[in-house]
């Protein structure tokens, strides 16, 4: 792993945005993005660029279920805010948190991503270490699949909801097989609650306790981390 400390979570977007101008320009076709507040930087950055998406693709790695498009809270209104309005890609796919069969629009996502392999996927990282929605215990071998959420995960991100009640308590997500299949992979982590998971997923053993540190065994990763986020390194 290519580790890449910065200043702020500011200048770790900016510094993601430049990894992926770079690699724009060898004409890749497939962009894997995420949401929460990690990648709020490099958004901002590409929405006050001039590159160019029309061509491209996008694939999301999650969503909650049970929410439709319109909820503010869900990771598809984020998208299309942070991202999509500005930036419109040729076609956008994030997971189908509401579809009546869940198992089979999981399955229908994989087909996506196996039509449309991902060079470049950004990724957060869970204070438990998980990546997409993809919680400690999941195979290493999973590909999209219908996920409970963890307390602690539905405690951090009751952090956007009124309260509490109102955070799903499932979601779709891409699996760790699908995420691993990335040919770049660009993690970002910022603040000192997310240095435990930090030093596992670089220090610590390859674990499916802790999903980040499948990412060891990847052969493009770059980590853009704070000094908080790194303090247990
Ligand atoms: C959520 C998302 C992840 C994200 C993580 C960290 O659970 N499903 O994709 O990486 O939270 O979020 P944040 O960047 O807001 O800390």
């Amino acid at each position: 792993m290519n580790i890449i400390t910065v200043k702020d979570a500011q200048e770790g977007g900016k510094v993601a945005f430049e990894l992926l101008a770079e690699k724009m320009a060898t004409k890749i076709k497939t962009l894997g993005l995420a949401t929460g507040s990690s990648p709020l930087g490099f958004y901002e950055a590409i929405r006050q660029s001039e590159l160019d998406f029309s061509d491209m693709v996008s694939v999301n790695l999650d969503e909650y279920v049970g929410i439709d498009d319109q909820n503010e809270q869900s990771y598809a209104y984020f998208m299309q805010k942070e991202l999509f309005d500005a930036k419109p890609f040729k076609v956008s796919y994030l997971p189908d948190g509401k579809a009546d069969d869940l198992e089979a629009a999981a399955k229908a996502y994989d087909q996506i991503i196996a039509e449309n392999p991902i060079d470049f996927q950004i990724l957060g990282i869970g204070r438990n270490g998980h990546i997409g929605f993809n919680e400690p215990g999941t195979s290493f071998d999973e590909t999209t699949h219908i996920v409970d959420l963890a307390p602690s995960t539905i405690e951090a991100n009751s952090r956007f909801f009124d309260s509490i009640d109102e955070v799903p308590k499932q979601a779709m997500s891409m699996g760790i097989a699908s995420i691993m299949a990335s040919k770049t992979i660009v993690l970002m982590a910022f603040g000192a609650e997310k240095a435990e998971a930090i030093k596992q997923m670089i220090q610590g053993p390859v674990t499916e306790s802790l999903p980040a540190s499948v990412l060891q065994k990847h052969k493009d990763v770059i980590v853009i981390i704070d000094e908080a986020a790194g303090s247990k390194l």
